[in-house]
């Protein structure tokens, strides 16, 4: 196999790049190679040629005519491929045909690009440990954040800085859906819906809508971050599927957005990784983050704080971070996988949430009878918990339905700092008490 050896009189022989999946992603990829091939080579000095793909379907229409590139029904097998220079995996999945390729590859030698976060999520030390054995680079800059360079900027742009905290909004479905129930009266499924025809969604879209998808960025950011391993199952995840248009309308009436955040820093006692819808106020930068895109903000010893703020998912816009690690490697730039050679990574220890400090917010279906309210307020003045603000909505519907529910008044808390072990105490009691009908809607708040 030839590799992509950066001696000066082998700087002008092409890059052939191996294709595996054409999806929405591979598909854009197949297309910006073909249109754009002129320019590319006279910015990199250096033809990139697609010379192999694989997929699972020959004959489907995909808009980009892939008759002239060598077929391999077998991933594998094009991984492996003498006539490669380059393997680009975007097969998707966090086992099966995407594992067996790249590890196949990186064992050869054979440089690797991957937009795949659940695969890098779960095997993405030994993945990175494979590279580091053959010396070939492992790029993954389309993991996380679609269009948005945050991989290189950790990996590189800030590889001398300490990052104290990250957060950010990682998933362009979910930012989508949020966005559209609070500025059009359109429900959750129909919102789904959309995004999902505009080519954002995952091939399973729970992936996205609890959570997981942003729990996967995440994981790979955190070890990025702190030099830890990628500990995906360590990080505390709720989705977005229990947030109503009601919950979005009362945040507004306060001066907030609610966004789906993943976040980590380091704590006392561990890493705390936390993916979560958030109450964040509508005037901070983050908030200004609406529909597909995406924002990482990094905080460091040096720069403060850093946003990154671009379009999170879409084939043109992912397609565009797999060809710069593309470039990269063409290049030859070297960098390990996850920042730091991956001995140097130590193990991510899970903060426990129940410690998590910050405002919450909670809505309850009260009861409407003498004494609801006070005993509510009773009951988290017993947990310590006090309390900004307490709004009662008539106008909103409780969403539970039966005669109970019809004789229920929507009630929201707003409270200070405190702690979550605090909140969830107090509401259990309130819920014994008798006085509220359903489950109630608990987001946490965050003040950036
Ligand atoms: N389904 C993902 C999203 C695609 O919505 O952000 C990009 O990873």
């Amino acid at each position: 196999m030839q590799t992509h050896a950066s001696a000066e009189g082998e700087q002008l022989r092409p890059l052939r790049v191996g294709i595996a999946g054409l999806g929405t992603v591979g598909a854009a990829l197949v297309r910006i190679l073909t249109q754009d091939g002129d320019a590319i080579a006279r910015k990199l000095g250096r033809r990139i040629v697609v010379s192999a793909i694989s997929a699972r379907s020959r004959s489907r229409d995909r808009g980009v005519d892939i008759s002239q590139f060598r077929w391999f029904d077998d991933p594998v097998a094009l991984a492996r491929s003498e006539d490669i220079d380059l393997y680009v995996e975007l097969i998707g999945g966090e086992d099966g045909p995407a594992l067996a390729s790249v590890t196949a590859a990186l064992e050869n030698g054979c440089p690797v690009v991957t937009a795949n976060k659940a695969l890098l999520a779960r095997h993405g030390v030994t993945l990175a440990k494979a590279a580091e054995a053959t010396s070939a680079q492992l790029g993954f800059e389309a993991a996380v954040a679609g269009g948005i360079p945050v991989i290189k900027t950790l990996r590189e742009g800030l590889g001398s800085a300490s990052i104290t905290r990250v957060f950010g909004i990682l998933n362009g479905t979910c930012n989508y859906i949020l966005t559209r129930m609070g500025e059009e009266d359109i429900g959750f499924d129909a919102c789904l819906k959309d995004a999902q025809a505009l080519g954002y969604a995952e091939v399973d879209p729970t992936f996205d809508v609890e959570g997981f998808d942003t729990a996967h960025k995440l994981a790979i950011l955190t070890s990025l971050c702190f030099e830890t391993e990628i500990a995906a199952d360590q990080v505390f995840v709720e989705g977005i599927t229990r947030i109503t248009q009601a919950d979005i309308k009362v945040a507004a009436d306060l001066g907030y957005k609610i966004k789906l955040l993943g976040m980590a820093r380091k704590v006392e006692n561990g890493i705390e990784q936390r993916v979560h819808p958030t109450l964040v106020k509508k005037s901070s930068a983050i908030a200004g983050v609406d529909g597909v895109l995406n924002a990482v903000s990094l905080e460091t010893n040096h720069v403060q704080e850093l946003l990154l703020a671009g379009p999170g998912a879409g084939g043109e816009a992912t397609a565009a971070s797999v060809l710069s690690d593309i470039f990269d490697i063409a290049r030859g730039t070297q960098v390990p996988p996850l920042g730091v050679p991956s001995s140097h990574l130590v193990p991510c220890t899970r903060a426990p949430m129940r410690a998590h400090e910050g405002g919450y917010y909670i809505r309850l279906n009260a009861r409407d009878v003498p004494g609801a309210l006070a005993a509510i307020a009773t009951r988290m003045g017993e947990s310590n918990i006090s309390l900004e603000s307490v709004i009662q909505r008539p106008d909103l519907r409780a969403n539970e339905s039966g005669p109970e529910a019809e004789n229920s008044r929507t009630v929201v808390l707003i409270t200070h700092e405190t702690i979550e072990s605090a909140v969830r105490e107090a509401l259990g009691r309130i819920a014994k008490d008798g006085f509220i009908v359903g489950e109630p809607q608990l987001i946490r708040i965050e003040e950036f």
